[in-house]
């Protein structure tokens, strides 16, 4: 990957100007649907509410990545997003433990260079399941999972050793629940752009390898993340964080500080979103309305 600070520093300053989707990968929302349009928001809209997917546009299409992975992809909207920036040598595998991911075109599905892997990611066995290779040398990790501390560790810790050498980890929702403290703890150059990405936090971590364990092959650092993975192990702590995530949520919610950045109650579309500036689409129509 070419140079890390380089590229963030590109991706800052395309943002403003914004990404433009073509039409044949917004095909399958349903641009008469609140629901759709909700989503078809968050990839079109820009600003603190959806800016974190064009963000991810431009860093595939400018960071020079090999290989981008992503955990969490609900619907594909975010899928969508890095799609739109992949090149022909790059290459998107994307994890979801459900597989639900409506919004994806045949044209992403059929793609050579995009491999949909579902099962916790957390359990490096369901890639095997989905004859996909363990990916290693990761240059981008993108992670969007359950807005938990703990579940943003284990992440790290199965992950961290398939990462290359120097490496961009974006973390959608920072400001979540306790997912922040994985963010502060973490020792690398790190950038906080919540302000221009997604109004629930956003943030970009530098990961670089210490020396003493660099250019190790990948054999040897496969080997140190299968041990532990085991699905029961796995499953157990996806759970367990899951349960915890929810009651959290649940909690918010009913103090009426709904800060889910999916949560689709028209009081919260209304705050989120101007819907006015969505572009027109329907079912299979390929038509965009100039902006
Ligand atoms: C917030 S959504 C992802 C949204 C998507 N990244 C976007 O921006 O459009 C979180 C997703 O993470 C998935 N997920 C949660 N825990 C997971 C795990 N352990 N492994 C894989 N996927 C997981 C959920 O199924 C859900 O679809």
């Amino acid at each position: 990957m070419q140079d890390v600070q380089a590229a963030l520093t590109a991706v800052m300053s395309l943002l403003p100007a914004g990404v433009r989707y073509p039409p044949e990968l917004l095909s399958r929302f349903d641009g008469r649907a609140p629901f759709d349009r909700e989503h078809l928001g968050y990839l079109c809209n820009g600003g603190e509410a959806g800016a974190y997917n064009q963000w991810l546009t431009l860093l595939a299409r400018h960071s020079g990545a090999g290989r981008i992975v992503e955990l969490g992809n609900r619907y594909g909207v975010s899928t969508i997003a890095l799609y739109c920036g992949l090149k022909n040598t790059q290459e998107l595998i994307s994890i979801d433990v459900v597989q639900d991911q409506r919004y994806l075109p045949d044209q992403v599905r059929n793609d050579s260079r995009v491999r949909l892997v579902y099962g916790d990611c957390l359990n490096l066995s369901i890639f095997g399941l989905h004859n996909v290779t363990v990916p290693c040398n990761i240059d981008i990790l993108w992670t969007d999972t359950v807005h938990c501390y703990s579940q943003l560790k284990d992440e790290f810790n199965v992950y961290e050793p398939l990462l290359s050498d120097e490496a961009i980890i974006a973390i959608d929702d920072i400001n979540l629940n306790d997912k922040r403290r994985f963010f502060d703890e973490a020792p690398f150059a790190k950038f906080d752009f919540t302000r221009h990405c997604h109004v629930s936090g956003f943030g970009v971590l530098h990961y670089v390898r210490p020396p003493e364990n660099r250019g190790e092959s990948i054999d040897a650092r496969e080997s140190q993340c299968h041990p532990e993975m085991v699905a029961p192990a796995s499953s157990y702590r996806w759970l367990r964080a899951s349960t915890r995530c929810l009651r959290i949520l649940q909690t918010e919610m009913a103090q009426s500080q709904c800060c889910l950045p999916w949560c689709s109650h028209s009081r919260c579309l209304s705050k989120r979103f101007d819907t006015r500036r969505l572009p027109a689409v329907g079912v299979g129509s390929a038509s965009e309305t100039p902006q």
